[in-house]
This record gives structure tokens, sequence and C-alpha cells, in this order.
């Protein structure tokens, strides 16, 4: 049997996701029209002998309540929220749970980040590890020199994959190579973890005991409970014929902030093109809105059928597109309005819930981005431009590349602003 287990974090996490976060756990928030998490969970099903999926953060189990139910019925797997008390990190998490996870017996545990994009080629993984023999694979992507130091950087044998040396976000280049946060184990890798933990209580003692001063800086603070998955279990496994990785040559993308929610929105879309195309909106250009490319429509949303939709929009619950309204790269969330006009335009730009706009406003990215950039843009901090929940924008009013915080009034133009 095998057992998917994939960390969504806490609250605390999600500041850099703001004003998005302030409304919904970031974990829950629509890419393509379904819940960030629903992408890997659904991924999952893919994954032979799959007993169960288990969610682990430390959000309000509240929060996900819901959602594991219905996606469970949906999938006909067992899917469970587990609530961490407090944050034990990415490894430390799955330790913690350890007992629960091992109850179904599992020879495999996948482990997969909430916050990444990607095709999540998990039965591959599966095979691909099982030749390998080690106790994990990590799924590995090749990025551009410039962007690689965000991540955790690696070193692997081109002829046996072996993963020989491992940086997490390192101050000078290693490798184009990253890992993606998406990996297969066997359950050894709790034995690593329980190791990793009793080194730091033995240090910890020791320090009370003798005011043992040489830990290393950045683990001095840690509590013994608290273990990285990159820092403190790939980066010494490395070179020790244990770990191994499976490169991928699909799309990859990691989502921590907004603008880069847009930019996943529309690989999530294409990727329904060949995965589930009836999610997909069909404009016939009559009864219907014009559809042009990419476009999730919910059932509930109503479109103006002289509005002009797409491509990379996603229209939540309960909106409403008014006549002759053009969105271009956007993502509406649930209850937004906009009202019938001949000109409102939403290019680049999220819409947060209830929000309203105006005959003849223009939400956008600036022109710089749009034109030259070809709306390429999604990491700049004035790149896409977000309207918080509640955000009304007045008739004719522009706004561009900015973010607007929840339940302001704009009854005047503004670029290149944070209105808090
Ligand atoms: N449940 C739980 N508890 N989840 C956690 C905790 C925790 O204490 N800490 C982090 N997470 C979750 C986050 O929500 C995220 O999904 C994942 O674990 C990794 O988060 P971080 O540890 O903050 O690392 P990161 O996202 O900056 O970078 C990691 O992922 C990159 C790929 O996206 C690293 O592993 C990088 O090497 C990697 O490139």
């Amino acid at each position: 049997k095998v057992v998917a287990v994939i960390m969504v974090g806490g609250p605390t996490k999600g500041t850099r996701f703001r004003p998005l976060s302030l409304n919904i756990p970031k974990p829950l928030f629509p890419l393509a029209g379904q819940p960030m998490v629903h992408h890997p969970i659904s991924a999952c099903k893919r994954i032979p002998n799959l007993a169960q999926i288990y969610l682990i953060g430390f959000y309000e189990e509240r929060d996900f309540a819901l959602y594991v139910s219905s996606i469970s019925n949906e999938l006909k797997v067992p899917v469970r929220y587990l609530k961490e008390e407090k944050p034990h990190g990415s490894a430390g998490g799955l330790y913690n749970f350890r007992d629960l996870i091992m109850e179904d017996n599992p020879s495999h545990i996948f482990l997969l980040n909430c916050d990444v994009c990607c095709s999540f080629p998990l039965p591959e993984m599966l095979e691909a590890h099982k030749r390998y023999g080690g106790i994990g694979t990590i799924l590995v992507v090749k990025v551009s020199a410039e962007t690689a130091d965000q991540f955790g950087e690696l070193v692997a044998d081109p002829v046996t994959n072996e993963l020989l040396h491992y940086t997490e976000k390192p101050e000078t280049f290693v490798s184009d190579r990253i890992n993606c946060g998406v990996y297969i184990f066997t359950p050894d890798v709790f034995n690593a973890i329980q190791g990793v933990s009793s080194q730091r209580k033995d240090r910890a003692n020791l320090k009370r005991v003798s005011s043992f001063e040489a830990m290393q800086p950045d683990t001095r603070n840690l509590p013994s409970d608290f273990v990285r998955l990159d820092q403190d279990i790939l980066s010494p496994l490395a070179g020790k014929k244990q770990l191994y990785i499976y490169e991928t040559k699909d799309f990859w993308e990691q989502i921590k902030t907004p603008g880069m929610s847009l930019k996943c929105s529309s690989l999530y879309l294409a990727q329904f093109r060949y995965t589930s195309p009836d999610i997909l909106a069909k404009g016939d250009g009559t009864k219907n809105a014009s559809i042009d490319g990419d476009v999730y429509i919910h059932p509930s949303a109503k479109i103006h059928p002289s509005a002009k939709i797409g491509p990379n929009v996603s229209i939540s619950a309960n909106a409403r597109i008014g006549a002759g309204a053009r969105l271009i790269s956007c993502i509406i969330l649930d209850d937004v309005e906009i009202k019938a006009s001949e000109n409102a335009v939403v290019i680049h730009a999220i819409v947060g819930w209830k929000s309203s706009i105006g005959k003849w406003a223009r939400v956008q990215a600036s022109l710089e981005i749009l034109v030259i950039k070809a709306s390429g843009d999604y990491n700049a901090k004035l790149g896409v431009t977000i309207l918080g929940e509640s955000v009304t924008v007045e008739d004719e009013v522009v706004v561009v590349s900015s973010i607007v915080l929840p339940h302001k009034t704009l009854n005047v133009g503004v670029q290149d602003e944070i209105l808090l």
C-alpha cells in the first residue's frame, strides 16, 4: 500500500500571500477554479494501491473540514486533515503523525508540498524509486541559474541519479537543478528524522550541563521536535546512496505570492485541456459569452452574452459579469460583480470576493508589463493588480499595478500603489 501526505503549513507562513490569505487559507485559494491543494490531491488518484491521503498543517481543523469530506467522496479515497498543535517543520510535521501514517502499513509514502504547481508525475516517480532502491527519491527540475537560489539546489550523478550534494537556498551558485518539493520515501525516513531529533536533544542537554556552544548557528535555537526536511535530512543524507532524483521536463512553479497564483492558474487550465477538458468553458458565440483560450467558469456564475472572456480566466461561484465586459488573464473570486457597461476591462488581475467594478472602469497591470513583457511578470511586487475582499472600484476609475486591501472604495485612479 501507498500513503500520500501533503504539507499545507499554517497561517503564519501565508504572509507573502496577503491580502488573499486574509480570507482563505492559502492551500484553499482557487487555481483554475479548484483549491490549490486539489491539484496534488487529484494527482494522487493515479498512484496504484493508494490507501489514504493526509493533509498536515496547523490551520484550524474547521477550515478544511468541508473540503476534505467532499473530496473524499469524489475520489473514493479517504482524505484526512491532521492538525499540528504547533509548527514542527516539514519533516517534523510528518514525524509527528508517524503512528497514524504507518497504520495502513504502507511500503511507500509520498510527501508533497502544497504550494508547488506541476504535473506531479507520481506513478513515474514510484517506478523510478523502486529501481533505485534508496530511502527517498526527489522530484527535480532545471531552472534558470538566476532564480535557482530561491530553492534547494542539488547535484546528482548523471548515470545513477544518486543525490550527491544538496544545499538549501545557497548564497553562492551550486546548481540549476532544484528540489521541487515532491518526494517519495520508504518508512525508513522516520528513522532518519528521529536521528536528527535525538541528536538535537542530546546537544541541548549537553549545552545545559556544560554551556556547550559549538552548535551550528542556524540550529541553535530550534526545539528538538522541529526538523526541516531539506537542511536536516536531505543535506546530510546526500552522497550516501540513500537518496535519488527523478527529473521532470514538465512545467513546475512555486506559489508564494498572489501573482504566481495567476501564473499557476494558467498552467493548470492548460493541463485541463488534456486531463479534464469538460471543466473548461466552451463559448458557442450565440447564447454564451465569447470565450478565448482556456477559461473556467463556475456553473453558478452569470455571464452576459456580450462579454468576452479569456485566455487564462477563472471565474468563481456567483460572480456576475455584465454586458460588454472584457476579461483577460485574471481570477475573479466568489460573488464579484462587474457591472453592465460597454467597457469594463480586467487584465492581469485578481479580483477579491464580493468586490465590484463599475462601468467603464479598468483594473489591470501596467502597460509596460502588458505590452513589453507580454504579461510575463507574475513575480514583481506590483505586477499583477490584486483587489482584496469587498473592494469597490467606482465607475470610470482606472487601477493599474496596485494592491488594494479589503473594504476599500476607489473613486480616483491609482497606479503602482499599495492601498492599506
Ligand atoms: N504541516 C506543516 N508544518 N507544514 C509545513 C511546516 C510545518 O511546520 N513548515 C513548512 N511546511 C510546509 C509548507 O506549507 C510548504 O508546503 C512546505 O512545507 C515547504 O515549506 P518550507 O519549509 O517553508 O520551504 P520552502 O517552501 O521555502 O522551500 C521548500 O520547497 C521548495 C520547493 O517549492 C524547500 O524544500 C526547497 O528546497 C524547495 O525548492
